[in-house]
């Protein structure tokens, strides 16, 4: 029997990604409502994850998943992190303001960070996990893929940026996807 889980996000880029990471998970997704939208209040990814996925299931009354992620830059003492959606007013501003703010700087290490909750209907959180992925800022965007930071952040070991990643590539060394790799064998438990 499938259940209904709902996404509980309004970023276009991650729920194209979450989608094509849950197909497997045995469960029928469906979007939050527009207008219903939880301040991110917490201080660090899990917790954001975790009001994100209690809120929405509370408000819908359904079974719900939130991931909260970011960018750490270590040369900015792992900024923007909890901020990184409020670090500018679109894509192109904050990847700008990220690479004003680093300047020449030549220790460019980042690492992408996603932590990621299930919430039952009652609001209780039944499921965590958390992902990372290492790289490195680059001086100047590079590919057309992806989303967000993604045409800056540069992984050594493909040599590529996540923007120049196919969409299975990118699935199989990110954050968000290390971080719902765990959960899925979970989520697959929770059906039966
Ligand atoms: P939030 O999780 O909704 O707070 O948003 C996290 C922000 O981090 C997004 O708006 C993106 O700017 C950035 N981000 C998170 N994951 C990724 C990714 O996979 N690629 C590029 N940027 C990301």
């Amino acid at each position: 029997m499938t259940k209904l889980l709902v996404v509980a996000t309004g970023n276009p880029g991650k729920l194209r990604e979450m989608q094509a990471y849950l197909v497997d998970s045995g469960w029928e997704l469906t979007l939050k409502p527009a207008d219903l939208d939880v301040d991110e209040t917490g201080e660090t990814f899990a917790a954001n994850a975790c009001l994100k996925a209690a809120e929405v299931a509370k408000a819908t009354g359904n079974w719900a998943i939130a991931d909260d992620s970011g960018l750490a830059v270590n040369a900015l003492n792992g900024s923007p992190g909890v901020y990184s959606a409020r670090y500018g007013h679109s894509d192109a501003d904050r990847i700008s303001r990220l690479l004003r703010e680093l300047g020449d700087t030549e220790n460019r290490q980042a690492q992408f960070l996603c932590a990621v909750a299930v919430a039952n209907p009652q609001g209780e959180i039944v499921l965590q996990s958390e992902g990372i992925c290492k790289g490195e800022i680059l001086y100047a965007t590079r590919g057309e893929g992806g989303f967000g930071y993604d045409p800056i952040f540069y992984v050594p070991e493909k040599q590529l940026t996540f923007a120049e990643m196919s969409p299975e590539l990118k699935k199989s060394i990110s954050h968000r996807g290390n971080a719902l790799k765990n959960l899925v064998p979970q989520l697959l438990k929770l059906l039966r």
